[in-house]
């Protein structure tokens, strides 16, 4: 990538770290994170243009607190320390950092002590609301700095070596119960360290695009596997550009995607994009495998299984792969936080595991550098169609997992019918990209309703739709109860087996989003 301008935040284990990270990229301006024990050789090497330290849980008084080298201190960057960033300044550079006198979590009232450039265009406001999240204090600075900012309960807020540029700040600037978070971020980036922004969507699909256009010999082709999913479109869509033919995508019909969605994204993605792609109808396979069978685990490592089976035999057919391409995003190869060593957690992808080895075939992931608001930024600057841009984020293991129980056709079938509702009433109501996911499931019971003068004994459907920012939390969304009673309506009146339709109103924890 051609970005003059890095941040490098070293990630002290905060649960903010990745948010400072998108922060600053929607700045403009390009930003990764690293674990704090990182060698500073290996630091210099990446060049960077300014630091963030981020906070984190430890106490820096503590034995095995996470520490970094003082060198850092010398390279001549712009450094930013946020909470225990801010603490861990203090302590190596000669102040002191003790237990507070009263912890402060949440919001806190931050007067200013005086003009500096972290301010600049807030000083006619009276002080700042802010938020932070600590029990350890800076009691006295180190040599050089400045006091900038103090609340109620601490008297060393914000501080300054303003002709080091080093800054620290107690507070949470990244977080949106900062007032004014985005403004001191941006003066920390363009006022202290007088960067210029140069990252944006258009210039990394050009940079990709060359990137992967020289990585891949003429004579080599890839193979992707799309899943009608945002991800894997957006990379076969980037690769097409700079390969066009030599790129063979492949999309297996596992018989548990949703109603006519296989045919759909085959449709779609061939009309907008011309891509190289084979429809590879293998529901028969997967279906007769998935007969009867109940345990989700059961299910979940057939249907993964037989995907590579059937994805490996249609790449082999493919003279000349040498590349298998994934829609891997930069959460997934963050170094996990942390001072107890790097540790990489590498997701692996839940469709192709395995298979790269196996093939002995390279890898390219040219979504390794994004979050996930990012490749939808770049799918939009693309021209991807809405559909696949708003797409809600569909399980591998697709309708298996909603069939609680075991998979039969007849069950599919009546849950597919269901499912095919809530996905019309959702688009129809404008509610559709206003929740993170909406689905039916089909229970393993029977319950009795009456239906004109007959009792019946039929299947019930529940309804799971959430809000969510990145499925590590949700709750369930507050549809307007009409669009409740639509949906519940045209299930009973037009799917044949059901009699019932109950709404799932738990929390994610302790329930989880899918039902197995
Ligand atoms: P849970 O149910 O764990 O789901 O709250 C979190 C997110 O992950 C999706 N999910 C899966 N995705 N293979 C996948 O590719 C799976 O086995 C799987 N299980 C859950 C789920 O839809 C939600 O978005």
């Amino acid at each position: 990538m051609q970005v003059q301008n890095k941040v490098v935040i070293l990630d002290f284990g905060s649960q903010y770290t990745q948010l400072i990270a998108r922060r600053i990229r929607e700045s403009g301006i390009y930003s990764e994170i690293h674990p704090c024990s990182i060698d500073l050789q290996d630091l210099k090497a990446m060049q960077p243009t300014a630091l963030v330290l981020s906070g984190g849980p430890s106490s820096v008084g503590s034995q095995e607190s996470p520490g970094i080298d003082k060198g850092v201190f010398e390279l001549g960057l712009p450094v930013l320390g946020i909470c225990y960033g801010m603490q861990l300044i203090a302590h190596l550079l000669g102040g002191t950092v003790e237990p507070a006198r009263n912890r402060e979590y949440g919001r806190a009232g931050l007067e200013f002590a005086g003009p500096c450039p972290l301010w600049e265009g807030l000083l006619d406001r009276e002080g700042l609301t802010v938020w932070m999240s600590h029990g350890d204090t800076v009691l006295t600075l180190p040599p050089g700095f400045e006091v900038l900012g103090r609340t109620t309960s601490v008297d060393i807020a914000a501080m300054a070596d303003a002709d080091k540029k080093i800054y620290g700040l107690q507070f949470h600037p990244e977080v949106a119960h900062t007032e004014e978070g985005k403004r001191i971020l941006h003066n920390f980036l363009f006022k202290v360290a007088a960067l210029v922004p140069d990252w944006s969507m258009t210039s990394f699909i050009q940079d990709c695009i060359r990137d992967m256009g020289e990585k891949i010999a003429l004579d080599e082709q890839v193979v992707c596997g799309l899943s009608g999913g945002i991800d894997s479109t957006v990379v076969a869509v980037l690769l097409h550009k700079a390969i066009g033919k030599r790129l063979h995508c492949i999309l297996v019909d596992n018989g548990v995607l949703r109603y006519n969605e296989g045919r759909e994204v085959v449709e779609s993605l061939t009309k907008y994009f011309n891509l190289n792609l084979k429809y590879v109808q293998a529901q028969d396979l997967f279906l007769s495998r998935l007969h009867g069978v109940k345990d989700p685990e059961e299910k979940r490592k057939i249907i993964g299984r037989t995907f590579i089976e059937v994805f490996e035999k249609e790449a082999r057919a493919i003279p000349g792969v040498k590349w298998l391409a994934q829609g891997t995003l930069y959460p997934d190869v963050i170094e996990s936080v942390s001072f107890k060593g790097p540790s990489a957690v590498i997701k692996s992808h839940h469709n192709v595991g395995g298979l790269p080895e196996k093939m002995n075939l390279k890898l390219v992931e040219p979504l390794r550098e994004l979050f996930k608001d990012e490749v939808r930024k770049v799918a939009v600057e693309l021209g991807i169609p809405d559909s696949i841009v708003w797409r809600h984020p569909f399980p591998g293991p697709g309708l298996a997992i909603r069939v609680i129980g075991a998979i039969t056709p007849d069950r599919l079938e009546i849950l597919r019918k269901a499912d095919r509702i809530v996905q019309n009433e959702l688009f129809a109501s404008d509610w559709y990209t206003r929740v993170w996911q909406g689905f039916a499931v089909l229970l393993p019971l029977k319950t009795v309703g009456v239906m004109g003068d007959e009792r019946t004994y039929e299947h019930v459907v529940a309804l799971r739709i959430v809000d969510s920012v990145d499925a590590m939390t949700a709750d369930w969304s507050r549809l307007p109860p009409e669009i409740l009673a639509r949906v519940s309506n045209r299930i009973i009146n037009e799917v044949q087996g059901v009699n019932r339709v109950v709404y799932d109103i738990s929390s994610k924890p302790p329930s989880t989003i899918e039902w197995e």
